[in-house]
């Protein structure tokens, strides 16, 4: 049988521009499956990998296809998957940027992607592309701040939780990833606080967090500590810019886990041009951002307090990888105890609108996730 016709949106070279252009279609080996894409969902580090993919992940084979999140149907797997058969509908993590794949074969922003089967979850049949699309790099982002070694390290998540008497701090509970990670923690059985802004309140205690503070309050340390009296701090989840040294001071005064999983670099490298002036952009920004990691990592030793930085696609080579997409996900979705979230917000039709959607991604989003259909 002939191979099916492919075309990606390529970065052919390191701060080129996209461009839509045919690929090749890659067969699965043993453990892969390879999904027709259905809907792709954007994140921050997908545009970045434009403007600063060089600096971020220097490993990066070009040209390259980008992209984390999809939602499609299987079309054919390898030799070792079992638990998937052409005609599945499923929503998967692309690893191609991840220094272990590097790969772009692996990249979401393609018809054919070629997917790790573990890192694969199959659709209830009531739930769309669309919905589904925004799920993984939020939910793999947010399963390596909370249940990874060297993290918070918590227990897993069930889809029978088991309560028990701690709370996890998620700043940035409207985000993406900050959304993943109150529901995660919520059905680990952990109480969550989170802040974000007043007008995302109800949303954050719709996915189960208990309250939600305004991270732009000047009390806001001390409303989050005040509010953990009663129960012994499990660490922090720290994800939007200054969340880190926030964070710090709350699970110190908490006295409880000492760990603050940081998600955020302390400066954002938005607005970074591919051509002219942009080393003068960049310049301040690496700046500000070594000075601020000096500071996190100074303050932290100082208060006997562990600081890991998260690599969101770093499950994939590890048990948190197959306990969320074959353990927990595939029933939690199933059963509506675990909803795709922020909700999906449709930015265009094709590979082709894809850069559209990035820019409009760089204006902001608030408690939506951009999708593109394909
Ligand atoms: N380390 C990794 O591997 C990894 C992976 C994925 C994402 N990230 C990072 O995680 C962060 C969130 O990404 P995302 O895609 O989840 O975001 P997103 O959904 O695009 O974030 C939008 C939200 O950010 C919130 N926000 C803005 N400033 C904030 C602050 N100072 N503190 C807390 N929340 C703030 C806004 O909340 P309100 O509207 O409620 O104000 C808005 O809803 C980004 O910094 C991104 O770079 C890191």
């Amino acid at each position: 049988m002939q191979d099916p016709l492919n075309h990606a949106l390529w970065l052919p070279a390191r701060q080129a521009a996209f461009t839509v252009a045919p690929a090749p279609y890659t067969a699965p080996r043993g453990r892969e499956v390879v999904v027709r894409t259905r809907a792709v969902a954007l994140n921050l580090f997908d545009r970045h990998l434009q403007t600063i993919g060089s600096l971020a992940c220097p490993w990066l084979n070009y040209p390259m296809v980008v992209g984390h999140d999809l939602a499609g149907d299987v079309v054919e797997v390898g030799e070792d998957v079992t638990r998937f058969q052409p005609g599945d509908r499923v929503l998967g993590l692309a690893g191609g940027v991840d220094k272990g794949r590097n790969r772009a074969a692996e990249g979401a922003f393609q018809h054919y992607v070629v997917l790790l089967e573990h890192m694969v979850t199959p659709l209830p049949a009531a739930m769309s592309y669309n919905e589904a699309s925004v799920l993984p790099l939020g939910v793999s982002t947010a399963a390596c701040a909370l249940f990874q070694d060297g993290f918070l390290g918590l227990a897993p998540p069930r889809v029978q939780r088991q309560p028990r008497s701690e709370t996890v701090i998620v700043w940035g509970g409207s985000t993406s990833v900050g959304a993943n990670a109150i529901q995660l923690a919520v059905a680990a059985g952990y109480d969550v606080l989170t802040t974000c802004s007043p007008g995302n309140f109800e949303y954050v205690r719709t996915l189960g967090a208990r309250q939600a503070f305004d991270y732009r309050s000047a009390t806001v340390v001390a409303d989050l500590v005040s509010a953990l009296k009663h129960s012994r701090c499990a660490g922090a989840v720290a994800i939007g810019p200054g969340a880190a040294l926030a964070c710090l001071d709350v699970v110190v005064a908490a006295g409880g886990a000492r760990t603050v999983a940081v998600v955020t670099p302390p400066a954002t490298f938005d607005g970074i041009p591919v051509g002219r002036g942009r080393l003068r952009k960049l310049l301040p920004i690496l700046v500000k951002n070594a000075t601020g990691l000096l500071k996190l990592m100074w303050r932290a030793r100082r208060r006997g307090v562990a600081t890991p930085f998260v690599w969101g696609t770093a499950l994939i080579h590890n048990e948190v990888g197959p306990l969320i997409f074959r353990q927990y996900l595939p029933e939690a979705l199933a059963r509506g105890a675990f909803k795709p979230s922020p909700p999906c917000q449709v930015a265009g039709h094709g590979l082709e609108a894809i850069p559209a959607a990035m820019a409009m991604h760089a204006a902001g989003v608030s408690a939506a996730k951009l999708v593109v259909t394909l």
